[in-house]
């Protein structure tokens, strides 16, 4: 099904699986259109299956990520090691770049071991301006309304920043970890302005417990106090659900 609220489409599938294979061809057509395209990536739990899917698709030889001219993950745990199975890097070698055809060397992701991570920050959106902007954006979005690790909060923070993370996103992402102390206190992430340049985002979002927050992000009134909301004033936004996260729309 599928409905637009202002600049935002939403189609809202059945299952997860079928949102998966939806939102995996929606950046195929992406890279076989424009082969050379910059591909912006994201985390959590709900793009595993379009990730999956993706490779998928890559193994079959249905597209081609060869000549993909860079790729920039939304963000980082800080401090957190490569090498931790916990850590956005690790992930996405997991989940993503040892399953396909990319060129490591075009693969960008805040570097949570920087010594400086200010600086690093600086540096990365410096990368996405050297690369010509994010042609495609994934999304996904936090309990509280968070995209990235862009909290919520009293502004929108513009540019790729050190985030201190609330307590809740702390106790979201605690499932992931041996407990909740153990999750990095900060993280790297690229800001609302970095985000909303991408010409076009796509926002995948799964399960009933995000259906509230999504309603209001998709419905509601635009607020830093629900990040996700900004993204009404994009010109070119689509949302893919299952029908449990879409149960509102
Ligand atoms: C993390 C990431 C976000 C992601 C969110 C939702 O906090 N920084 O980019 O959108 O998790 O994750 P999940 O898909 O597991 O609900």
């Amino acid at each position: 099904m599928k409905k637009t609220y202002g600049n935002i489409t939403v189609c809202i599938y059945e299952t997860y699986d079928e949102m998966s294979e939806h939102a995996a061809a929606f950046f195929a057509d992406e890279i076989k259109r424009a082969p050379g395209s910059v591909l912006g990536f994201a985390t959590g739990s709900t793009p595993v299956g379009m990730y999956r899917a993706l490779a998928g698709m890559n193994k079959q030889g249905e597209i081609d990520f060869s000549r993909v001219r860079a790729t920039f993950n939304l963000d980082e745990y800080y401090p957190i090691n490569k090498t931790d199975a916990q850590s956005y890097y690790y992930f996405m070698a997991d989940n993503l770049f040892d399953h396909i055809n990319i060129d490591r060397s075009v693969i960008h992701i805040p570097n949570g071991q920087a010594a400086d991570p200010a600086a690093e920050a600086k540096s990365y959106e410096q990368q996405i301006a050297a690369a010509g902007g994010i042609d495609l954006q994934l999304l996904g979005i936090g309990a509280n309304g968070h995209i990235g690790f862009n909290e919520p909060g009293e502004c929108f923070i513009s540019d790729t920043h050190v985030v201190t993370l609330t307590p809740s996103t702390i106790d979201a992402n605690s499932r992931f970890f041996d407990s909740p102390e153990a999750v990095p206190k900060q993280a790297l992430t690229m800001g609302i302005k970095t985000i909303m340049s991408a010409k076009k985002i796509l926002l995948v979002c799964a399960s009933e417990s995000k259906a509230g927050i999504l309603r209001d992000a998709v419905t509601g009134d635009i607020t830093p106090k629900l990040p996700a909301s900004i993204l009404k004033l994009h010109a070119d936004v689509t949302v893919m659900t299952d029908a449990a996260a879409g149960k509102y729309l």
